[in-house]
This record gives structure tokens, sequence and C-alpha cells, in this order.
């Protein structure tokens, strides 16, 4: 008889026809037999039972994150120069999930931006406006802003220095509220409206040619927020509050302040250690740590 797996139809067929002639050792093992494929059938529908808990857990915590992904993200338009321009940016929101519209000082929102959102009209319909960028952050608690920019910076301008979309789709807490910068048409964002913001994202491109369709670069950067919004932190790694890290970066501030170097300086060194903390997404852990580092030195030095 070749191997049949226990459990299957043909097995019990087999044991019916086998224990007519089967002496009372065989008919020992065959029970024996019998309880362990009892016992193996339990243990596999236990299994089964804590697989579909699991999964359910999963879903659950998928749904938490869908919702939280919709909910939490802002995606706002600067001075938008052509209607069409806000439909594009409604679709390309539809398509991944978002729909959070903020614009700010638009122009009249013509059938165009209708007509260009397609399936994503209800964007635009529902889209919040506002006369000015800080008229939107008073309106709002805000916990993380990201500017995007074609025009990236390097070490000599520390506003601009970015990261890639990957990079902040795979960071990205959407328990927190978040906002999403896209510049004018014509000019892009300013270095202060990049500057307020925690972190600046660019999409790498050829250098000859690194300015975007505002619409193109926004799909670009949403599909990498999407992709990775079932992935979730590991326990204990919980990203540092909006609230630790300003009490952290204002313990740097008067760290800097103490010391004797021209102001300039001090304003750079402050940049650069927000820019820093921005772009590593530290824990809550590592914020209070970094922050009782500081303190000590703050004594040391308050004590010469
Ligand atoms: C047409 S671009 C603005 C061009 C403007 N001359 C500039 O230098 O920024 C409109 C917006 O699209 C987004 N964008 C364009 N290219 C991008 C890129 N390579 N990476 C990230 N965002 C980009 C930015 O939000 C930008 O403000």
């Amino acid at each position: 008889m070749g191997l049949i797996k226990i459990g299957d139809a043909a097995v019990s067929e087999q044991k019916v026809v086998d224990t007519t002639t089967m002496s009372s050792t065989e008919e020992k093992d065959e029970s024996k037999n019998e309880k362990d494929a009892t016992s193996k059938k339990k243990a596999a529908s236990k299994k089964q039972s804590r697989g579909t808990g699991r999964v359910k857990l999963v879903r659950e915590k998928e749904d938490k994150e869908t919702s939280l992904f919709k909910e939490n993200i802002y995606i706002v338009f600067v001075e938008c120069e052509t209607p069409g321009n806000i439909g594009f940016l409604a679709r390309t929101m539809a398509n991944f999930g978002l729909k959070n519209l903020v614009l700010i000082n638009p122009p009249t929102l013509t059938n165009e931006a209708y007509y260009q959102a397609t399936h994503g009209k209800y964007i635009v319909e529902n889209a919040k406006i506002f006369p000015t960028l800080d008229e939107f952050y008073q309106s709002q608690r805000i916990d993380f802003k990201v500017a995007s920019t074609g025009t990236a910076g390097g070490s000599y301008n520390l506003s601009r220095i970015p990261i890639r979309p990957e990079e902040l789709g795979k960071s990205l807490n959407v328990e927190n509220k978040i906002c999403i910068l896209f510049g004018r048409e014509g000019n892009g964002l300013t270095n202060k409206e990049i500057g307020d913001c925690d972190i600046c994202v660019s999409i790498p491109t050829d250098p000859t040619y690194p300015i975007m369709n505002i619409s193109h670069a926004a799909a670009i950067i949403f599909y990498e927020l999407f992709k990775n919004r079932h992935e979730y932190g590991v326990e204990g790694l919980k990203e540092s509050t909006p609230l630790e890290k300003e009490y952290l970066l204002k313990d740097m501030d008067e760290l800097i302040d103490s010391i004797d170097i021209p102001e300039h300086k001090k304003s750079n060194g402050k940049k650069t250690f927000k820019n820093i903390i921005s772009r590593a997404f530290i824990t809550g852990r590592e914020a209070h740590t970094l922050k009782g580092i500081l303190r000590r030195l703050k004594m040391k030095i308050g004590e010469q």
C-alpha cells in the first residue's frame, strides 16, 4: 500500500477492510494510531483557529492603519496657478487613498479642476481653502511637516537637505497629523516655507531636468507612502512625540546659546541638529537619552 496521509477518506476505507484480519496487538496499534490521529487533528484545528485569530488581528490593524492614513495626512498645494493641476492632484490622491486636500490662496476653481479630478472630484469639492500657510497651521494641529521640492540643496543649504520618498514612506508615523507641501508650478516653495518644515523630500531625477510636473511628483511620493502603510513599528520603538522632540531641540538650542561662537554659527548649528533629529525619526527613549546627556553638558558648562 502506498503512503496515504492520516485523515484521508481512502485511509478510513482501508481500515474497515484491514481490521477483519487483525491480531489483538495490531488492534492495539491501530487504536493508538487512531488516538494519535485524533490528537493531531485537534492540534491542527487549534493551530488553524489561532491562525484565523492572527489574521483577524492583522486585518484590524490594517483597517486602523488605513483609516489613520486617510485621516491624518493633509496634502497642501501652495498657491497653485492652474486649476487643472488641482484636479490632477486630487485624482492622484484618490488613487492612493488620500482625501484631505488643502489649497493655499488658490485660483478660482473652474470646471477644469473638477473635470481633471475625474473620480477624485469629491476631493476638490471638500478641499479646505486658506489665504496663507500660517493660517492653515493655526487652524489645525500638525505634528510633522514635509516639504517637497525638485530643487534640493546640499550642505550649503541646510533647509533643503532632502530624503528620498522611499525613506519618507518607511519612516512616516501615520498616528501623527502630517502635512505634505507641494509648491507653485512656477517657483515651487520658498526657502522659508521649506525651512519651517521638519523634513524635505525630493525625488531623484536626472540632474539636467529635476523639476517634475506637480501631480507626477505627487504620484511617486504617494505611492511610496501607500505601499508601506501596512508595515508596523516594532514594539518598544515608538517614534518620539512632537513634544519630546521640541524639548530636545530646546535643550540643544540652549546649549548652543551658552557657548561663545558667532550668531550665524549658532543658528546653523541649531538648524543642523533639527535636521538630523527630523531625518532620523528617533524613538521616545532615544529622545530622553539625548536630553539627559544635553542636560548634563549644560550643567558642566555652567560649573566652569
Ligand atoms: C513644477 S514644480 C515647481 C518648479 C519650481 N521651479 C521649483 O524649482 O521648485 C511644482 C512642485 O512639484 C513638486 N516637485 C517637482 N519636482 C519634484 C521632485 N523632483 N521631487 C519632489 N517634488 C517635486 C514640488 O512640490 C514643486 O514645488
